[in-house]
C-alpha cells in the first residue's frame, strides 16, 4: 500500500505555533503517526472494557437525545434553531444529567451511556467544547454504593488496560482538601500539605507582633515545605517570587526560610523573626535541614489559591509529579451552592438536583453557604476525572432548591416541570456521577492534553481548523431559519 506523502511545503517547520496549526489543518496525515494512533487505541480499549464492565454490572446502555432543552451544568449551551418552530432553539446537552434521572423513575435502574455533551466554555488543555462522558445512574442507593461501584470500575480499568492494581482509594472531605492544598483536586502524589501559621480558622499565630507590617495586616500566612530545595539559589527564589506575582496567580510576594545543615534557619524576613521565631516555624512545619519553607499572606481563601499553584510547581520542579505515578482520591461533601457577588445569588456548585447532605438540610433557609451536598468528585493526580452526587429525588426539596436559587414558582415549572411532574409519580432514591472519558485517556497515556486522544479535536478557539468551522452559512440557509 502506497501511502502518498504530504508536499514537503506542508510539513516545513518554520515556527511551532504554526507547525501546530498544520498538524491541525492535515489532521488526517497527523493519524497516520504511530503515536497519535496508539492514543485512539488506547481509547478504544478504555471504552470496551468500560462497556464490559458495566454490562456485567447489569448496567443498561441507553441513548439520550442531542437536541434537547438547556440543561443547567453551569456552562453556556450550544444552541441550534428549529426551523420547523421558528424563533424557537434547541440546547445541545451540557449532560444528560435530566434524562438519566428520568430514567431512573421508569424503572432503568442502572443506566450509563457514553456521550458526547456540549459547554460553551473557555477551552484549556482538559477542556473541549464536545467532549465525552461516561454517564451513568443508579437507584435505590446510597452514596457508598456509588463510590464502591465506580471505584470497582476505576480499578478495572487500571487493572485491565495499565497492570496497575490499586487498595481502597482514599477520600478527603472538600474542606480538608481546601485547608490542606487549596484546592478542590488535590494533586497527592507528593505531600507538601499547607501549615497555617496565622489563620482566622485556629488559634495558632506565630506572626503577628514582630513589626513585620505585611504579615500583621493580612488575616492569614499559610505556607508549605519543599523538602530538599534548601538548595535553590537566590536567582531560583526570585523566579518563584516572580511566579507568584504574575498577575494569574495575584500573589504581593513570597518569604521564604532555608533549614541550613546545621538546623539553623535563614529567612527573607530575618530583620523581623530571630532564630527563636524561626525555629517555632521550622517545627510547625516539621522542616529538616535541606528543606525550603515558602510562605504567602492574605486573604484566607485567596491565599490558599496562590500557594496551590506554587505547591504544583514545586512538585513539577522537584519532580513529584510522574505522570505514569497514579494516586486517586475520592473528594466529598462539596458544597451545596456558591454565591456569585456579581449578581448577589445562589448558585448550584454541582447542579441544582444534587441533594444536601440530609443533616444540613436545615440550614438551607438560615446559612445556605454552610450546607454541604451529597456530591462527590473521583480526583486523579490533580485531575478532576469524575463527579456525581446523590439526587433530590422528592418534589418539595426540590422546589425548596429552586427557591434558593432564586426561580420564582412559574420559572422552576417552566424550565424544570418535566422532571419535577416526574418526581409525583414516584421516584426512587437515586444518585450517580459522570466520568469525563478524554480526561481518563489522556490519564491513561501519562498525557495533560486531552486533544491528544480524540481523533478530530477543536482547538483553543473553539475551531476545527480542518474542515474551518465554525463558519458562515448561506444566505438561503438563515431564511428557512427565519433569520
Ligand atoms: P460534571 O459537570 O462534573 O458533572 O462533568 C463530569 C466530568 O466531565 C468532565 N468534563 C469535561 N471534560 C472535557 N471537557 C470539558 N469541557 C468538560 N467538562 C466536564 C470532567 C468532569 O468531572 N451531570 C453531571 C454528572 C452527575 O452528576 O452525574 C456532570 O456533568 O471530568
Amino acid at each position: 500500500l502506497m501511502i502518498r506523502r504530504p508536499p514537503r511545503s506542508t510539513l516545513d517547520r518554520s515556527s511551532a505555533a504554526s507547525d501546530v496549526y498544520k498538524r491541525q489543518q492535515y489532521r488526517y496525515l497527523d493519524l497516520r503517526r504511530d503515536p497519535v494512533r496508539a492514543n485512539l487505541e488506547l481509547r478504544h480499549r478504555l471504552a470496551q472494557q468500560i462497556r464490559n464492565y458495566l454490562s456485567d454490572a447489569s448496567f443498561l446502555e441507553v441513548e439520550t437525545p442531542v437536541l434537547i432543552k438547556s440543561t443547567p451544568e453551569g456552562a453556556r449551551d450550544f444552541v441550534v434553531p428549529s426551523r420547523m418552530n421558528p424563533g424557537q432553539w434547541y440546547a445541545l446537552p451540557q449532560s444528560p444529567q435530566t434524562f438519566k434521572q428520568l430514567l431512573m423513575v421508569s424503572g432503568f435502574d442502572r443506566y450509563f451511556q457514553i456521550v458526547k455533551c456540549f459547554r460553551d466554555e473557555d477551552l484549556r488543555a482538559d477542556r473541549q467544547p464536545e467532549f465525552t462522558q461516561i454517564d451513568c445512574e443508579m437507584s435505590f442507593v446510597e452514596r457508598e454504593d456509588i463510590l464502591q461501584t465506580f471505584e470497582g470500575l476505576a480499578k478495572h480499568l487500571f487493572s485491565a488496560v495499565k497492570g496497575v492494581e490499586f487498595e481502597a482509594f482514599p477520600r478527603m472531605t472538600y474542606a480538608d482538601a481546601m485547608r490542606l492544598y487549596g484546592c478542590d483536586k488535590p494533586d497527592i502524589r507528593f505531600d507538601m500539605q499547607f501549615v497555617e501559621l496565622k489563620s482566622p480558622e485556629s488559634a495558632v499565630d506565630l506572626i503577628s507582633g514582630k513589626d513585620f507590617v505585611v504579615f500583621d495586616s493580612v488575616d492569614s500566612v499559610v505556607g508549605i515545605c519543599a523538602k530538599g530545595a534548601g538548595s535553590y539559589t537566590r536567582k531560583q527564589l526570585d523566579g518563584l517570587t516572580d511566579f507568584v506575582k504574575r498577575p494569574q496567580i495575584g500573589a504581593k510576594g513570597l518569604v521564604w526560610c532555608r533549614i541550613e545543615a546545621d538546623g539553623s534557619a535563614k529567612s527573607s524576613v530575618d530583620k523581623f523573626y530571630d532564630a527563636e521565631a524561626l525555629s517555632a516555624w521550622k517545627e510547625a512545619f516539621g522542616a529538616e535541614p535541606g528543606d525550603l519553607i515558602l510562605l504567602l499572606a492574605g486573604e484566607l481563601h485567596k491565599t490558599r489559591k496562590q500557594l496551590n499553584e506554587l505547591r504544583l510547581l514545586m512538585g513539577s520542579e522537584l519532580g513529584l509529579r510522574d505522570p505514569f505515578n497514579y494516586k486517586p482520591l475520592w473528594v466529598l461533601d462539596f458544597p451545596l451552592l456558591e454565591h456569585d457577588e456579581e449578581s448577589g445569588r445562589w448558585h448550584a456548585m454541582h447542579h441544582p438536583f444534587t441533594s444536601p447532605l440530609p443533616q444540613d438540610i436545615e440550614l438551607m433557609h438560615s446559612d445556605p453557604g454552610a450546607v454541604r451536598a451529597d456530591a462527590y468528585d473521583l480526583v486523579i493526580n490533580g485531575v478532576e476525572v469524575g463527579g456525581g452526587s446523590i439526587r433530590i429525588f422528592d418534589r418539595p426539596l426540590q422546589s425548596r432548591m429552586f427557591d434558593l436559587l432564586g426561580f420564582s414558582k412559574e420559572e422552576a415549572q417552566a424550565q424544570f416541570g418535566f422532571l419535577m411532574n416526574a418526581f409525583e409519580y414516584g421516584a426512587p432514591p437515586h444518585g450517580g456521577l459522570a466520568f469525563g472519558f478524554d480526561r481518563l485517556c489522556s490519564l491513561f497515556g501519562g498525557s495533560e492534553s486531552i486533544r491528544d486522544y480524540i481523533a478530530f479535536p477543536k482547538n483553543n478557539s473553539g475551531r476545527d481548523v480542518m474542515i474551518d468551522a465554525p463558519s458562515a452559512i448561506d444566505a438561503k440557509q438563515l431564511k428557512e431559519l427565519g433569520f
